[in-house]
């Protein structure tokens, strides 16, 4: 009799913790279940034609089935809200426009992921442009690799908790949209290479992100001199300004920069004197590059200044220097120095291959 009483005690409180582990975690709720369904028929309605996969097979329309557990979707397993939702490199038609209004109903979502879908544009039939406002938690936004023009800039400032916006390789050929990301004060990651942005460096509206940790603007056609504001987002670990068409002297403000880890301004069109010396604070520097399309461009390292850094990389092509840099010497953690194309003379310094594996040095 005991041992029956036990078990049927022990059974009941098996129960009460599964009804409780049951009770805790929410499927996805009705509201934004619809939602994928209505953004699903939105995405069949703008595939291209003479798909044989069929586009998002576990969004159905089976009630008994949980959209929590759907594909690309992360839901909070507390409330059941959707807090990830990709429709990433679904194969729609060229340029296609997405209804913003679809994306209303994910009102805690966190992370949005449009990339690689070949988006032409966004529209918003409701509320224009100040509809991504209503998506007070989105801090990730990836549209990279897509056809958007700026027209678009006009929705994102509106998304003002955002802070990663990924935008590289679309479409823009504009001038740089530094006012319209000014409102964007929260971002720490912003990706806005391979566009074809025009114009000046004038990035007054960059400069007043004080959060930026990482900034892109690689690969476009940004002409004007280094722009000083940038150097008081000190908290700037990643800054790659590659492949542009910027003129003008580096300032020796560039030590402002106290938490560079990567640096590269390779491709420019850079003149005049640049002492490395003026990078020596950079404690945390681990990669530089540069060099210049134009003859006029000479970097030097005079005497014997001691670095902060530890560098893994650095890379001088076409920099008019024409004796090895001495810090070279402190140097423990080097992977890769290429100096190629300068004019250095004098014997072959050994004491650079004393210690460490070198890739090259022209
Ligand atoms: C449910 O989905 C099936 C195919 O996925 C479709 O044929 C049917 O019309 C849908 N039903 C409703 C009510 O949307
Ligand atoms: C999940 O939802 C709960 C309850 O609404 C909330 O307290 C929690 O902050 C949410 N978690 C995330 C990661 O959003
Ligand atoms: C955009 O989406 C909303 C919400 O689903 C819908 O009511 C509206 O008709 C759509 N607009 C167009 C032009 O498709
Ligand atoms: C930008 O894209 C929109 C579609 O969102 C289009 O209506 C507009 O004409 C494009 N503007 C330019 C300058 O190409
Ligand atoms: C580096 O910091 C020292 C003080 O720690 C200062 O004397 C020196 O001028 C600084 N060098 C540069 C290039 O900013
Ligand atoms: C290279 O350096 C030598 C002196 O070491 C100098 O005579 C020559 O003009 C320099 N060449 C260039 C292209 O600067």
């Amino acid at each position: 009799m005991e041992g029956k009483l036990f078990l049927k005690q022990y059974l009941i409180w098996v129960m009460i913790l599964l009804l409780g582990q049951l009770h805790g975690y929410k499927s996805c709720i009705l509201k934004e279940r619809n939602a994928l369904l209505d953004l699903k028929k939105f995405l069949i309605s703008t595939t291209e034609g003479g798909q044989s996969e069929p586009v998002l097979p576990t969004w159905t329309n089976d009630t008994t089935s949980d959209c929590c557990q759907w594909e690309r979707v992360k839901c909070n397993s507390t409330s059941g809200r959707i807090l990830e939702l990709s429709i990433r490199g679904l194969n729609l038609k060229e340029s296609s426009l997405l209804n913003l209004s679809l994306l209303h109903p994910f009102e805690e979502v966190q992370s949005l992921d449009l990339s690689e879908s070949k988006f032409g544009g966004f529209f918003d039939g409701a509320e224009v442009y100040k509809s991504l406002s209503r998506l007070r938690n989105l801090e990730i936004l990836d549209l990279s690799s897509n056809k958007f023009n700026s027209s678009i800039f006009a929705f994102l400032n509106a998304a003002t908790s955002l802070t990663t916006l990924l935008l590289q390789g679309n479409n823009m050929n504009s001038p740089f949209p530094a006012k319209e990301l000014s409102p964007l004060v929260k971002l720490k990651f912003l990706d806005l290479s391979g566009n074809g942005f025009s114009g000046s460096m004038e990035l007054q509206g960059i400069c007043k992100l004080k959060n930026l940790q990482e900034l892109d603007l690689s690969q476009n056609n940004l002409v004007g001199e280094f722009p000083l504001c940038l150097t008081v987002l000190t908290g700037l670990r990643v800054l790659d300004l590659s492949s542009n068409q910027m003129t003008g002297k580096l300032p020796s403000s560039l030590a402002n920069l106290e938490s560079l880890e990567y640096f590269s301004l390779f491709d420019n069109n850079f003149e005049g004197f640049f002492s490395l010396e003026s990078l020596a604070n950079l404690s945390m520097l681990k990669v530089f590059g540069v060099n210049s399309r134009s003859n006029s461009f000479q970097v030097v390292s005079e005497g014997s200044w001691k670095p902060k850094f530890q560098l893994n990389a650095i890379a001088l092509w076409s920099c008019n220097l024409e004796k090895l840099p001495h810090f070279l010497l402190h140097q423990k953690d080097l992977r890769l120095v290429d100096l190629s194309d300068n004019n250095i003379s004098g014997q072959f310094p050994s004491w650079l291959l004393a210690t460490r594996r070198v890739a090259s040095q022209g």
